[in-house]
């Protein structure tokens, strides 16, 4: 058995004449904890967008759990194992919290008039509230539909549906960008709770404090292309060479293509 969960080869992904994703050659192997950091319009959510077939990729590869895929969507990938939170929230505005966690995946029961699937609210909202205990989220009203929820509470929920559903990958997009310093600390407990469970994560980010907390490596894009790959956790690098990659200052041996 490979101890590689995702890898990518030559993922790559144009708009018309826009390269926004060249040539990726990624691997993340399970358990880890990578960030993907780079400028805005390096390509990241174009990256994130080809794994979870929200977009149809160009060309390249990618093999999932040892198996070439090739997802038509969202939740062909969540079916797959694939827990994503993106950058704009994929929440239903008209659903509450339970509804909007078990989005695709509805826990059904059989009913005695004959085989009716129907939904099981009374299992649905205990595992909600399960979720969200072990996540520490904190939201007044679960009932509420999500359409009267703060933007923070928002990503919260989503945040927690990834906590709450075991799931052989997380990923995701600059999930504190919006969020504030509270709501924060809580979802970077939902990342350390996922670590602890050896549950890999991609993360998007462009806090440096919170990449140095928090991951084992950091691959940068730049230009729609991977720039570096740095072992944070062994090597001695600093948030300011880190910086100095993102933005082109530094060139990492390997990698003089991305310059
Ligand atoms: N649907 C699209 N159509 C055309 N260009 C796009 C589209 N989505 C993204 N791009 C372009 O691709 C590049 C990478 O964008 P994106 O992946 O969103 O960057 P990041 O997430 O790193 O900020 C940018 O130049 C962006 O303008
Ligand atoms: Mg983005």
């Amino acid at each position: 058995m490979s101890d590689i969960i995702l890898e990518t080869r030559n993922l790559t992904k144009h708009y018309g004449g826009v390269h926004a994703l060249q040539d990726a050659n990624f691997v993340l192997r399970k358990g880890e904890h990578v960030a993907i950091m780079g400028d805005n319009g390096a390509g990241k959510s174009t990256f994130v967008r080809q794994i979870t077939g929200v977009e149809q990729r160009t060309r390249g590869d990618i093999i999932f759990d040892g198996k070439p895929v090739n997802f038509s969507g969202p939740i062909d990938a969540r079916e797959a194992g694939i827990e994503t939170v993106f950058q704009t929230l994929a929440l239903a505005d008209d659903l509450d919290v339970p509804d909007n966690l078990f989005l695709g995946r509805e826990i059904t029961k059989w009913n005695f008039l004959g085989p009716f699937r129907l939904l099981d609210y009374r299992s649905m909202r205990e595992a909600t509230l399960a979720g969200l205990e072990k996540t520490a989220v904190k939201i007044p009203n679960i009932r509420n539909s999500i359409r009267n929820m703060s933007g923070g509470q928002r990503q919260c929920v989503a945040i927690a549906r990834t906590a709450t559903f075991h799931s052989k990958l997380t990923i995701m997009d600059e999930p504190t960008a919006a969020l504030g310093v509270q709501e924060t600390a809580q979802v970077e407990n939902i990342i350390r709770t996922l670590k602890e469970a050896g549950e890999p994560l991609i993360l998007v980010s462009h806090n440096m404090r919170q990449v140095f907390d928090l991951v084992d490596r950091v691959v940068v894009f730049r230009r729609g292309r991977i720039c570096a790959n740095l072992d944070i956790k062994n090597e001695d690098i600093s948030g300011e060479d880190v910086v100095a990659y993102i933005t082109g200052a530094k060139t990492q041996a390997g990698y003089e293509d991305a310059a």
